[in-house]
């Protein structure tokens, strides 16, 4: 069964920085007022890849989570946590390892990408190979159906969806399953009855997407129904059996256009970053340090900011009379360069003067994010357990 749930996930591998935060943390923050959001800190994902030097993790980890909450993730609306404290996560993805194709994740165009990329790193390993397979793990044991990613990621989610297929498909069978979902659909009440046999009979010969997000609405409004029977009229709606893995949904995070100091991709590997709570000082120094139109060689010299990086950021905190007033100013050599990285610089500081506000409290008293994390963990950990009752019973491992 589908539960309206928003979880994701990132690698703790050093300080966020202005890309992140446009790219994903402004996402993360407004959907933590649309639905209950989880969001957790992979460090065993980060592991796959710094298995040879795995102790800046945990640090990292926590310097991430400040950096989600100066940036205003809010813990009482999302619950944050750390994977390798919700153990639970291990005992999916082994499970699922047994049931899960070689072949699957070879494919997975990410697994030769990087090793690829990291050539300098042997990944030739056990661990990186189930990379997508523990994301899996990660997304199926909430049942989230909404899994905020990049376009990089979508492959991944997809996988899990073929995951869950196949785990319903394999274990999702009770004996007898066709008898008690016929009964079920009998107790659904006649006008329902009806529609739901038409909306399965439509989705079943058509594939017609419609019907079958009709019959989940015809679903959700029943009442009186049983889980199991619930459970039941899903999976026989699909013909999958009983659904006891929820497919997810990629939530895709529109691509940041966020640009770093040199006018490529803000990213940590162009060393072109402005971190999340970089200091005033800092930031100043970064903005009036870059690199502008080479034409202009003197103040005298015009310039054209379409040539210039400064001008992409102001595209990202500059309103349209300050931009005006650039676009005239450069063309006329009637401003200078750092005259124009002004207005840039109080963008930024604006952007991040509520962070670092934020970020003041947790760091002044580290125990407030410790709470926060301990919290969120036994929270995840009980969603978690949920759905290890369910897969362990299916799978026949239920010791009673
Ligand atoms: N692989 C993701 C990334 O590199 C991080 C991640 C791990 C994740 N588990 C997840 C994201 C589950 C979404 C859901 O960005
Ligand atoms: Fe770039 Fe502004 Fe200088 Fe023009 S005036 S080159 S836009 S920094």
């Amino acid at each position: 069964m589908y539960a309206e749930r928003v979880l994701s996930g990132m690698r703790p591998t050093g300080s966020l920085h202005l890309g992140h935060y446009h790219g994903v943390l402004k996402n993360w923050v407004r959907l933590q007022h649309e639905y209950p959001c989880l969001f957790f800190v992979a460090d065993w994902h980060a592991l796959t890849t710094h298995y040879d030097n795995p102790q800046g993790i945990e640090q990292a980890g926590w310097d991430m989570v400040v950096d989600w909450l100066a940036a205003g993730v809010d813990p009482n609306q999302a619950t944050l946590f750390i994977q390798s404290r919700v153990p639970e996560h291990a005992e999916l993805h082994l499970l699922l390892s047994m049931m899960t194709p070689l072949g699957w994740l070879e494919r997975v165009p990410t697994y030769k990408d990087q090793q690829e990329k990291l050539e300098n790193k042997d990944l030739s390993t056990y661990g990186f190979l189930g990379y997508p397979l523990l994301q899996s793990a990660d997304i199926l044991i909430y049942r989230a159906d909404k899994v905020p990613v990049g376009e990089d990621q979508v492959p991944h989610i997809e996988f899990s969806r073929e995951i869950a297929r196949r785990f319903n498909h394999l274990y999702g069978r009770e004996p007898g399953f066709e008898e008690k979902a016929k009964e079920a659909v009998k107790k659904l009440g006649g006008k329902r009855s009806r529609l739901y046999e038409e909306l399965r009979t439509r989705f079943q010969q058509r594939g017609d997407k419609e019907a079958i997000e009709q019959a989940h609405a015809l679903l959700d409004e029943v009442q009186h129904l049983s889980v199991a029977d619930r459970e039941r009229l899903f999976g026989y709606l699909e013909g999958t059996g009983k659904m006891i893995l929820a497919e997810p949904g990629a939530l895709l995070t529109e691509a940041s256009r966020m640009p770093g100091l040199d006018g490529q991709k803000m990213s940590k590997s162009y060393n072109n970053t402005i971190t999340l709570r970089e200091s005033e000082e800092s930031v100043s120094k970064k903005v009036r340090g870059m690199p502008t139109d080479p034409a202009r060689v003197r103040r005298t010299d015009p310039g054209d900011p379409a040539k210039c990086p400064v001008w992409q950021l102001h595209q990202v905190y500059s309103d349209a009379g300050c931009k005006e007033w650039v676009e005239q100013g450069c063309r006329s050599a009637g401003i200078g360069c750092l005259e124009c990285k002004q207005p840039v610089i109080d963008g930024i500081l604006k952007e991040q003067a509520p962070m670092r506000e934020r970020a003041a409290q947790y760091l002044d008293d580290p125990s407030l994010v410790r709470n926060i994390i301990a919290d969120g963990c036994e929270k995840a950990r009980d969603l978690a357990r949920d759905t290890m009752r369910d897969v362990r019973s299916a799978m026949g491992l239920e010791y009673n």
